[in-house]
């Protein structure tokens, strides 16, 4: 076996010229996965795509071809990376503590034509990221990140949440710019399930822009969810939210397992892997180890193979994937096949760039530049 033709999406017509493992983007399945966000968000001006799943200034241009002019991220490199592709409008959905906080105002600095916004949930840190923007004579916008039960970051609606944005509202140097809402653990694999819960959350969310409003603060944006979700939030008819979704742009095994009703999104990121050995009858090693592609857990899970359906992933390590298969005897030393990784996010950061092909022809390099933490700020 010399093809990858399992499923001829994948067919590459010059197989021998990449070297494995190798990260492999397929680009009308990436232009198909766009047309598909924005079918469901109805129009580019309600995305707010995250780029954290692509990490590449080419994924960011095809974004603004479509007229997506906003973004999200969630470093200083990604940022960065948006600036460089023709971002003018950039939200980093993170909290800026430390030195991340006058790194803002070199971002600014470097870039002054973005309008650019950050997360914040304490108030200290408010205070603090207002003062470095006023010295700077410069201003960032600040969306109150709101916790809707996941308790990784943000506050409930309520007293403290009302006063976080009151002082947001009034620090010179600070823009209140909204509310961040990401619900990354709805994760209910009925869609009618999880809309009912995302329901719950945005409730008591826009009674509480209500409130805000009323009290005189402006509340210009509410970003809102992840793949999983958007499309319940893509339903709601309010001028303020703006949907962020990220893994979609390139899809994954993970979230095509996870949630039937993703099936219009199509994985469109491989890696390109080849067997480098048949140790016993029933097993072939691959030369996709966890240097290679993402090693969320479970074991045994990390990677979905079209030509293997039904493999056993039996041992992971940092250059060797191991499949138990009653078809070992099908695949030989050199032979490649695609595997599509359970995450593809952390996979693609594995990777200084990927291959791209068009029409079964590889066609391009993309450079994955916001791999890195720092790019120039
Ligand atoms: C804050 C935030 N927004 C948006 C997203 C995008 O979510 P998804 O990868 O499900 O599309 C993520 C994912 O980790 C996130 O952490």
């Amino acid at each position: 076996m010399t093809s990858i033709a399992a499923q001829n999406r994948y067919e590459i017509d010059q197989l021998t010229t990449i070297h494995s493992p190798a990260l492999v983007v397929f680009r009308e399945l990436v232009e198909h996965n766009i047309q598909v966000m924005l079918d469901i968000a109805g129009s580019a001006d309600r995305l707010r795509p995250h780029c954290k799943t692509h990490k590449m200034p080419a994924v960011a241009r095809m974004q603004l071809d479509r007229g997506i002019t906003k973004h999200k991220c969630a470093t200083f490199a990604e940022a960065e990376m948006l600036a460089e592709a023709g971002a003018t409008d950039t939200f980093l959905g993170y909290n800026l503590v430390g030195p991340n906080v006058e790194r803002a105002v070199a971002y600014l600095d470097r870039y002054p034509h973005v309008s650019f916004s950050v997360t914040g949930d304490d108030a200290a840190e408010i205070e603090r990221l207002g003062e470095a923007m006023s010295t700077a004579g410069r201003s960032i916008g600040v969306l109150l990140d709101i916790d809707p039960g996941r308790q990784r970051t943000g506050v409930p609606v309520g007293r403290q949440a009302r006063e976080l944005y009151a002082l947001i509202d009034r620090t010179p140097g600070l823009r209140a710019d909204g509310l961040h809402l990401y619900d990354g653990h709805q994760r209910q694999q009925d869609f009618g399930e999880r809309s009912a819960a995302v329901d719950i959350e945005w409730q008591k969310v826009a009674a509480f822009r209500d409130e805000l409003v009323e009290a005189g603060h402006p509340v210009p944006r509410i970003v809102c969810g992840g793949t999983p979700t958007f499309p319940v939030y893509a339903k709601i008819d309010d001028p303020a939210i703006e949907l962020s979704p990220g893994t979609c742009v390139f899809h994954d095994a993970g979230y095509g397992t996870a949630f039937p009703d993703m099936d219009q999104f199509i994985p469109a990121a491989v890696v390109l892997t080849r067997v480098i050995s048949r140790p016993t009858a029933n097993r072939v090693t691959f030369d996709v180890g966890t240097k290679a592609i993402a090693s969320d857990p479970p074991m045994g899970k990390r990677a979905f193979f079209p030509e293997i359906p039904n493999g056993v992933q039996v041992i992971h390590n940092e250059e060797h994937l191991v499949i138990e298969t009653e078809d070992a005897d099908r695949w030989s030393p050199g032979d490649a096949t695609v595997s599509i990784p359970s995450h593809v996010c952390p996979t693609v950061a594995l990777y200084d760039s990927a291959v791209v092909v068009s029409e079964g022809k590889v066609v391009d390099h993309w450079t994955v530049a916001a791999r890195t933490r720092r790019i120039n700020v």
